[in-house]
């Protein structure tokens, strides 16, 4: 048994803040900004949950499906709006279901640790039929506005896929890890805002995203030139076109959203596949690659046939 993707949603805050407006009140520019990061604005002004219930009522429709025929939700997000309930929870209910629900924090590498565990619960015995695996992350609410090594980065904005049971949709390979030790280079203390050593992250999430992908196509007996469609998190475009460089794909087997979103955290890979599937490049059997990478540190990366 497989499993597919039915139905795709996103969904961002209307507010947006451009590059030009954060220079108004710290020390960059909107040249710089694009130059080191690729982006260009990013939406602020989002609820974990709103956002979540939007993406995923989208994915729904895109799927032709109703909410009642979601088994189970998984909620990617690093913005949890209460200690509990989970959001999850919260989402359910703003979607009108009673399904099982929970949160699932691997901040910005959520989404591929998402997929996996919604598929694995698929595929065990009385597993649901289908699951809805959302990211969502207002992580606006937790960056330092004054802060210009940060503030530049983040946005707020939700993704969703309805995952569902197929003939077709072959997961190949899948690599997960976290290096616990790097946490001085980017964390957030509870109630506190982000905290990052840009340069040190970047170095560590080239290599590590490179070697993830490497051990997922090994895994799944494929080189790099298989793949068709690359996913990657949304964090910097120097990042994603280093990690393609280094593996040898072309980058425009990318799909990309940051220079409009900034950095979504969980929300980033399936508002890449929105992206790709506008795009008309998910065509079934495609072989396509998610990865990414995030606080903890942590990475995780999923090839899947389409
Ligand atoms: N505007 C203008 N200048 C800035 C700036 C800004 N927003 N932020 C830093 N600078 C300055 C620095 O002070 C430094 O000046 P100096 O050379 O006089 O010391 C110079 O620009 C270069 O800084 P550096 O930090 O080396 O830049 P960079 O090329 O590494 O880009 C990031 C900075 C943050 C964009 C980049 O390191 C990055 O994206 N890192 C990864 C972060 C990430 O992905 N986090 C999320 C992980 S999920």
């Amino acid at each position: 048994m497989s499993v597919r993707v039915a139905g795709i949603g996103t969904a961002l805050p209307e507010k947006v803040v451009t590059n030009d407006d954060l220079a108004q009140h710290m020390d960059t520019s909107d040249a710089w900004i694009r130059e080191r990061s690729g982006i260009g604005e990013r939406r602020v002004g989002g609820s974990t949950v709103d956002m979540a219930v939007e993406a995923a009522t989208a994915a729904i429709a895109a799927a032709d499906l109703t909410p009642d025929d979601i088994g189970f939700l998984v909620l990617c997000t690093t913005t949890p709006e209460k200690t509990f309930p989970a959001s999850s929870a919260m989402v359910a209910a703003g979607l009108g279901i009673t399904c099982g629900a929970m949160d699932l924090n691997v901040v910005c590498a959520g989404f591929p640790y998402g997929y996996v565990a919604a598929y694995g619960m698929m595929t065990t015995p009385g597993g649901p039929d289908r699951v809805l695996v959302i990211g969502s992350d207002a992580m606006s609410t937790i960056v330092d506005w004054t802060d210009r090594g940060t503030a530049i980065l983040f946005g707020d904005g939700a993704g969703a896929v309805v995952l569902e049971k197929s003939p077709q949709g072959e997961l190949l390979g899948q690599d997960f890890g976290v290096n616990g030790d790097l946490e001085s280079i980017l964390y957030c203390d509870l109630g506190d805002t982000i905290v990052m050593e840009g340069r040190q992250v970047f170095k560590r999430a080239v290599r590590a995203v490179t070697g993830s992908v490497e051990n997922a196509l090994a895994q799944a007996g494929i080189s790099a030139e298989d793949i068709d469609v690359v996913l990657p998190h949304q964090a910097n475009i120097r990042i994603i076109e280093a990690v393609t460089q280094r593996l040898g794909i072309p980058m425009e087997k990318t799909f990309n959203v940051l220079e409009h979103t900034g950095n979504t955290s969980g929300a980033s890979i399936p508002m890449a596949m929105a992206a790709a599937d506008e795009a008309g490049v998910l065509e079934p059997g495609a072989v396509v690659l998610m990865s990414g990478f995030g606080a903890g540190m942590a990475w995780g990366s999923v090839v899947v046939t389409w």
